[in-house]
């Protein structure tokens, strides 16, 4: 483990099918005024907006609803929601959704007190905050993003045709998030495996880089390894809690920084996945899971023993007697055949990309230098038409 490194992660979590009686008690950390923050019904069908707003009630909190986050939340929300926190003198932001709720929060916390335009300050300059910022809570009800302890925050301007994350500091991650796996049990299937593949790919994000022999890289496997085993038995059965949980646990795991300790990381599928969904507004683990396999087998020469060793660690691929590039070839049919098990999207197409946007795409593609092969923009066209 060749680099050095700071590790701190200031985020509390409750986990476990009880995790919502901790809520009660964290409240009382924080003024009256509660900006509840969800997205589009889905926790009025399950209960849990009742649940949420009668803990809120009894601990004498004024609710400030905000519903509506969609799903890959728009910068004109974030300024409605913004507004929103201001006038009311919100003293804390509570996200009960999945990602982009939390991300919206996060998003809402440092623009509510913010002089300058938040989409120009955060997602253009990439500036960091200077303004008062709200405390972000989260109840997790997807599993996916990690966004319930990271400072993550991935916002879409749909008229500039841009979806760009901003890493916030400690200070704008949630000061506490409550994962209740039951929570996710409602989750259309297509969200589920979404947010699965969402996961296995954060972990690959970090995991393809670097030369040295590296403790994150052994941990990787071992989430890697977990969130397979788990996505198996919950595609067959979505109501068991065991793999649920796994699920969940994994996903907080494999991006909370924790993995990519001590090494570069790579970020460009998500990168790729990011400007295709500026265009296509799709469902984000899909985005990833239809530029994947393009990607990797592209950039698989330039990082031939890491694809090796992923073969052989993750997917369990005997090397015996095989090139390294037959046995790194074999790790990624692994990769493509659990990936057609869970049924997630493998090309672009589907989720409503065409030849003509293939440039557009290839400009909102923001192009990274931590993994194996630095992308020239001939490559991303050729790697986004092979995604088609
Ligand atoms: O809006 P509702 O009605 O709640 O429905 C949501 C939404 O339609 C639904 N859903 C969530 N929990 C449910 C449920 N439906 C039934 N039962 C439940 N328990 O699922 C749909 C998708 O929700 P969303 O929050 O959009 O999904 P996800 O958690 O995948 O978040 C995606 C956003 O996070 C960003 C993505 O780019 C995207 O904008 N990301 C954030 C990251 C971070 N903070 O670090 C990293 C990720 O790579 C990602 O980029
Ligand atoms: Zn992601």
């Amino acid at each position: 483990m060749l680099g050095n490194f700071s590790y701190h992660n200031p985020t509390k979590l409750y986990f476990g099918d009880d995790s919502l009686k901790y809520l009660r008690e964290e409240l009382s950390n924080y003024g009256k005024n509660i900006q509840l923050i969800y997205g589009g019904g889905s926790i009025k069908r399950s209960g849990l907006y009742d649940e949420i707003v009668a803990v809120l009630k009894e601990c004498g909190k004024t609710i400030i609803a905000d519903a509506g986050v969609m799903p890959n939340p728009t910068s004109e929300k974030l300024v409605e929601g913004a507004k929103l926190a201001r006038e009311n003198k919100v003293d804390l932001l509570l996200a009960v959704g999945g990602g982009s709720c939390c991300d919206y929060a996060k998003a809402v916390s440092v623009s509510a007190y913010c002089d300058d335009d938040p989409w120009e300050k955060y997602y253009i300059r990439f500036e960091e905050p200077d303004c008062e910022i709200i405390p972000v809570a989260c109840v997790l009800t997807m599993a996916g993003t990690g966004s319930e302890m990271n400072g993550g925050s991935v916002i879409t301007n749909h008229s500039q045709k841009l979806k760009i994350g901003h890493v916030f500091g400690d200070e704008v991650m949630p000061k506490f998030s409550i994962l209740n796996p039951k929570y996710t049990m409602t989750l259309p299937k297509r969200q589920m495996v979404s947010g699965i593949y969402d996961i296995f790919n954060h972990i690959c994000e970090q995991y393809f880089s670097g030369e040295d022999d590296n403790t994150s890289d052994y941990i990787a496997e071992a989430l890697m390894k977990s969130v397979v085993k788990s996505s198996l038995i919950a595609v067959d059965n979505p109501e068991d809690y065991e793999a649920r949980s796994n699920i969940m646990w994994t996903a907080t795991w494999a991006l909370n920084t924790l993995i990519s300790r001590g090494k570069e990381t790579d970020w460009m599928v998500h990168m790729l996945g990011q400007a295709v969904g500026a265009y296509t507004d799709a469902t984000h683990g899909m985005t990833l899971a239809a530029v994947s396999l393009p990607y990797y087998r592209h950039i698989m020469p330039y990082g031939l023993k890491k694809f090796a060793r992923f073969a052989v660690e993750v997917w369990g691929v005997n090397p015996n007697g095989k090139t390294d590039e037959q046995v790194a070839e074999e790790g990624l049919s692994a990769l493509k055949s659990w990936m057609k098990k869970l049924g997630v999207t493998l090309s672009i197409g589907e989720l409503g990309a065409d030849e003509s946007m293939i440039e557009g795409i290839a400009d909102a593609t923001i192009i990274l230098d931590g993994g194996y092969k630095v992308l020239d923009r001939d490559e991303v066209v050729a790697i986004l038409k092979e995604s088609l």
